[in-house]
C-alpha cells in the first residue's frame, strides 16, 4: 500500500512541487485508489501529474469536511478529468456546507464549498452518505464519523459556523470523516481537518476496531490551541504508543515545534512524502 501526500502546507525536498494551505492524499490499495481531500485550488492536479500518480486511475473520491481548503480542487477535477469515482462524504455534508469563520461579532467570512450536490450528480458520481460509525471500504481501509467526544479539553472553535437560513450555528464538525488503513503494523489513521479533536477521533477508531494503532498523518487543528491543549495532547499522543507521527496541515508551528522536541517518531508529512506500508 502507498499513501501519497499530494498536496500540504509544506514543501520539503522537491521545490517543483506545489504547496499550499490544504490537504490532498492520494491512498493506493490492492482494491482500490482514494483520492481523500483535493486541497485548496486544484493546484494537487499538477503536483500528481509530478509525482507519477494518475489520477484517471480513482475508484473513490472521498472528502474529510466541507472546508475550502481541502475540497477546493473538486470542481476542477471533476471538469478536467473524465471518472465516476464513488463519491463519500458524511450524511450532512451538503446539509453544512455554508460554513463560515466567525472574524468579529458581524462579520462573517466564507470557508465553506463552492459547488452543490448537484454539481456531483452532473458528474454522473455516485453518492455515499456516510452515517455509519465505521464502514469497511474495501479490505484495508475503514472509514469513520460520530466521534466520541471523550476528551473534554478538546474544545470546538466558537468563531467556526455554519449557517441554517438566516442563523449561523456552532460548527460541531458531525460532517467530518478519517480512515484507517490497516497494514501489518497496525492501522494508520488519516485526518482531515481533526475538527471534533485528534485525541477524540483516534480513541473512538481504537475502541470501533479494536485495533492498536500504528501512525497517524493529516492535519490535527492544533493551530488554534494553547500550550497546555498542545502538551496535553502530545503526551496523550505519546501514551498511546503511535510509533509513526507524521501531522502537518492545520497542526500549526508552535504544536510541531513540541512534536518535533517530544517525540521521536515524529516528521512533518509535506508535500510529495510518499509513505510505503
Ligand atoms: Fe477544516
Ligand atoms: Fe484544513
Amino acid at each position: 500500500m502507498k499513501i501519497t501526500t499530494i498536496i500540504e502546507n509544506s514543501l520539503g525536498d522537491q521545490k517543483e512541487l506545489y504547496n499550499e494551505h490544504g490537504l490532498s492524499f492520494f491512498i493506493e490499495t490492492p482494491d482500490g485508489n482514494i483520492l481523500f481531500d483535493t486541497g485548496k485550488t486544484g493546484a494537487f492536479i499538477e503536483n500528481a501529474k509530478a509525482l507519477g500518480i494518475n489520477l484517471k486511475k480513482i475508484d473513490f473520491l472521498m472528502l474529510s469536511h466541507a472546508h475550502y481548503d481541502h475540497c477546493g480542487g473538486v470542481k476542477k477535477f471533476l471538469n478536467e478529468f473524465d471518472v465516476r469515482p464513488a463519491f463519500y462524504v458524511s450524511e450532512i455534508f451538503f446539509a453544512n456546507s455554508e460554513k463560515y469563520r466567525c472574524l468579529d461579532e458581524n462579520k462573517y467570512k466564507y470557508i465553506g464549498i463552492d459547488f452543490d450536490e448537484n454539481f456531483i450528480k452532473e458528474k454522473k458520481l455516485n453518492i455515499h452518505y456516510v452515517n455509519e460509525d465505521m464502514i469497511k471500504l474495501n479490505e484495508k481501509v475503514y472509514v469513520f464519523t460520530n466521534f466520541e467526544k471523550t476528551h473534554d479539553f478538546e474544545k470546538l472553535n466558537p468563531n467556526m459556523k455554519f449557517r441554517k437560513g438566516e442563523k449561523y450555528l456552532l460548527d460541531h464538525f458531525d460532517d467530518e470523516i478519517s480512515l484507517a488503513v490497516d497494514t501489518e503494523k497496525g492501522l494508520i489513521v488519516i485526518l482531515g481537518c481533526s475538527h471534533p479533536g485528534v485525541l477524540n477521533i483516534i480513541d473512538t477508531i481504537s475502541k470501533r476496531t479494536g485495533k492498536p494503532i500504528y501512525g497517524i498523518i493529516g492535519g490535527t487543528h492544533l493551530i488554534e490551541a494553547d500550550e497546555e491543549r498542545i502538551n496535553k495532547t502530545i503526551e496523550k499522543i505519546k501514551e498511546k504508543n503511535i510509533k509513526m507521527i507524521g501531522v502537518s496541515h492545520c497542526t500549526g508551528e508552535k504544536a510541531i515545534q513540541s512534536f518535533k522536541e517530544k517525540c521521536d517518531d515524529f516528521f512533518v508529512n509535506c508535500t510529495g512524502t510518499i509513505l510505503e506500508l
